[in-house]
């Protein structure tokens, strides 16, 4: 890696006093703190009048919010009435901006981009709309999309949106076993894809995963297919139809479907510490309204602007600024179809430079892997145009942050580390530019109407800021924000245990976190057992229930370790049934076991065949002893006076040695 020394954590503070934030929308941290207060205070007075001013409603809501996080029974805009594409699309169209350029994709071969202006998203995904009608698609139907990074990802979401239909997008690195799952908790008859995806000059064969996974889903009607590289698939008479002729008699006015607020505009699978990924709802007002805002305010978006998220739509990045919150401020959002490292690791930033780029939103774990080639590409490229640097996904480790900040940046624009989650629908913990100090590695300061507490992971009683003072538990939200998810489909029982009984009143986020002595937030990860590879989110169980699915094995751990360029690593404790033996072929085996049912992101860096596991006399798993020693830090064990048979530590350390 470069030697780039970093910041220690919480130690400098950059003063950001650029063009980036002169005439920024929050001008300072006073009137940050001021505006911070008066949301918390009153939030319903807060979100009431941004609602009413930012979006278009077909029908005025009656009362801003009802319910309580102890009940987990919220809702928000009571009795509004609107369409989110409309928001998103036709009231651009209508101030006369429909050749305002709305998306631009990147695809993966450089300099190949096709921009689409807002009238022509309207027509396409009205067009789409139509056909999702003509084959019977209603108001409510979830719709899966498993779609590669093409601008028809973002217009099918919309069309759903145009017509009611919650739309729930599977990110297309997951495996068809993976997508089985999702079609099947959430019962989708229509499903979405391409012939195949195109990412770093390699092709992903969607429609075929598609096939393998709904094989077994009779209840499936249709499987609409996008053409991206023209390959031969086989399509099922009957079920599966190409898009681009059935686009072609449509009409490119689709009238919007009346939602009620409250309505689901999409389901996202999202992993769990336990069982299954949970289909988390998010509703149609409040989601559009925190998406709008945040957006608008965080990346200090302005007219004229070109803004970049290379995430991809399968995750709520994506979702929210990619889609969502870029459109529903009237932006440019541009679509990245590529890898940082394609064709070379100059990627990104001759994507700013032939976009004009202005703000530009990664995550770390694509930070570190250019920062092993060094600085030179970031010099080879214009990349004057930026101001808004945001990082999403996992915390940035401070040399990271550097190298992003001096590099890319040029010390002149804000690095602002954005924390939230899924379910929270929106960033709630992130500096504004312009206006507050940034430290690497903090998320500064909360959002506003965003009321985070910290508290003791045993008492669940407050940790109160003390100035001056360090304090650490786990992180909570103390009232209810417009975007926050309303509950897991088909079952609210979980969404109730995982994060509103934890600590009743509060919205648990299973994140630790310290807030250093003038109450800045630096998260430092999950507290559960979910693990965050490269920015994506992995249930232990998840990877756990692939393993001994598999005739060889008999019971498995998983962990996660510090890894220098994907954040975390994933190490698998494995004990095979009597009669196998470990082999490089049966390691493989299990390797792409976990590959098959969860995808190849999921693929683990250790496997560690052992013939037991840590216990405690009770039969309680130690996962902190497995943790430390693949990390490599067996001297800091902690007490393990409890475990049934200290042996088995001692085999792990010596076998793990022989691995790392
Ligand atoms: O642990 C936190 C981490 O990512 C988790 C949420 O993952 P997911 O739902 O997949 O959403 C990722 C994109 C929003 C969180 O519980 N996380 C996300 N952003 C940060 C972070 N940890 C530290 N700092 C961040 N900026």
């Amino acid at each position: 890696m470069a030697e780039e020394k970093g910041s220690a954590v919480g130690e400098v503070v950059h003063e950001v006093r650029s063009h980036s934030s002169k005439g920024a929308h929050v001008a300072s941290l006073e009137k940050y703190k001021k505006l911070h207060e008066d949301s918390v205070r009153d939030p319903s007075g807060y979100w009431g009048r941004l609602a009413r001013r930012e979006l278009k409603w077909m029908h005025d809501f009656d009362k801003v919010k009802i319910g309580s996080l102890k009940n987990g029974d919220l809702a928000w805009f009571v009795g509004g009435k609107l369409n989110v594409s409309e928001n998103c699309l036709d009231r651009w169209v209508e101030e006369g901006r429909g050749d305002d350029v709305a998306i631009i994709w990147e695809k993966d071969e450089p300099g190949q981009a096709v921009k689409y202006t807002y009238l022509e998203v309207l027509h396409k995904v009205c067009q789409i709309a139509n056909v999702m009608r003509k084959f019977g698609v209603k108001k409510g139907d979830p719709v899966t999309l498993y779609m590669p990074m093409i601008p028809e990802a973002a217009f099918v979401m919309l069309a759903c949106a145009r017509i009611g239909a919650p739309h729930s997008v599977v990110f297309a690195g997951f495996s068809a076993e993976a997508l089985r799952a999702r079609v099947d908790d959430v019962h989708s008859k229509w499903i979405f894809t391409a012939d195949e995806g195109l990412r770093g000059g390699r092709t992903i064969p969607l429609k075929k995963t598609v096939d393998d996974a709904i094989s077994s889903c009779d209840f499936v009607n249709k499987c609409f297919v996008f053409k991206r590289t023209g390959a031969d698939v086989s399509m099922t008479e009957g079920r599966d139809l190409w898009m681009e002729p059935e686009l072609e008699g449509q009409r490119p006015y689709c009238p919007p479907e009346v939602m009620d607020a409250e309505d689901p505009l999409f389901y996202l699978y999202t992993s769990g510490s336990t069982g299954k990924p949970k289909g988390l709802m998010h509703s149609t007002a409040g989601y559009i309204l925190y998406a709008q805002t945040t957006c608008k305010i965080i990346f200090d978006l302005r007219p004229g602007d070109v803004y970049a998220c290379v995430a991809d739509v399968g995750w709520i990045t994506g979702h929210s600024y990619i889609v969502y919150g870029p459109l529903a401020n009237g932006t440019t959002t541009l679509m990245f179809e590529s890898t940082p490292l394609y064709p070379d690791a100059g990627r990104y930033w001759d994507v700013v430079e032939t976009h004009s780029v202005t703000q530009f939103y990664t995550a770390p774990t694509a930070i570190r892997a250019l920062m092993r080639h060094g600085p030179e590409p970031t010099e080879k490229y214009d990349l004057s145009t930026l101001r808004i640097l945001g990082t999403v996904g996992e915390p940035i480790n401070p040399a990271a942050w550097t190298w992003y900040f001096k590099h890319v940046g040029k010390e002149r624009c804000a690095i602002i580390d954005t924390y939230w989650q899924t379910e929270t629908g929106g960033i709630i913990v992130t500096p504004l530019p312009g206006a507050t100090p940034l430290k690497p590695g903090s998320a500064t300061l909360p959002f506003f109407g965003i009321d985070l507490e910290v508290l003791d992971p045993q008492s669940g009683k407050v940790v109160p800021f003390v100035e001056g003072e360090e304090s650490s538990g786990v992180l909570c939200v103390k009232s209810a924000w417009p975007s926050m998810t309303r509950t897991v489909f088909n079952n609210h029982e979980r969404y109730m245990n995982t994060y509103l009984k934890p600590y009743p009143g509060y919205y648990f986020t299973g994140d630790g976190v310290t807030r250093d002595k003038d109450g800045f937030f630096f998260v430092t990860g999950r507290v559960d057992d979910v693990l965050n590879v490269s920015g994506h989110r992995i249930g232990s169980a998840e990877i756990e229930s692939a393993l001994v699915a598999h005739d060889a094995v008999a019971e498995s751990a998983c962990v996660g370790f510090p890894h220098e360029v994907k954040g975390e690593g994933i190490a698998c404790y494995v004990i095979l049934k009597l009669g196998n033996e470990e082999t490089d072929d049966l390691i493989k085996d299990l390797r792409n076991q976990i590959r098959s049912v969860i995808g190849p992101f999921a693929s683990p860096d250790y496997i560690v065949i052992t013939p037991a596991l840590p216990k405690t006399r009770s039969g309680k798993l130690m996962r902190r002893v497995l943790r430390k020693i693949i990390a490599l830090e067996a001297d800091q064990l902690g007490d393990t006076s409890t475990l049934a048979d200290p042996s088995v530590v001692d085999s792990l350390i010596e076998k793990v040695a022989t691995l790392r």
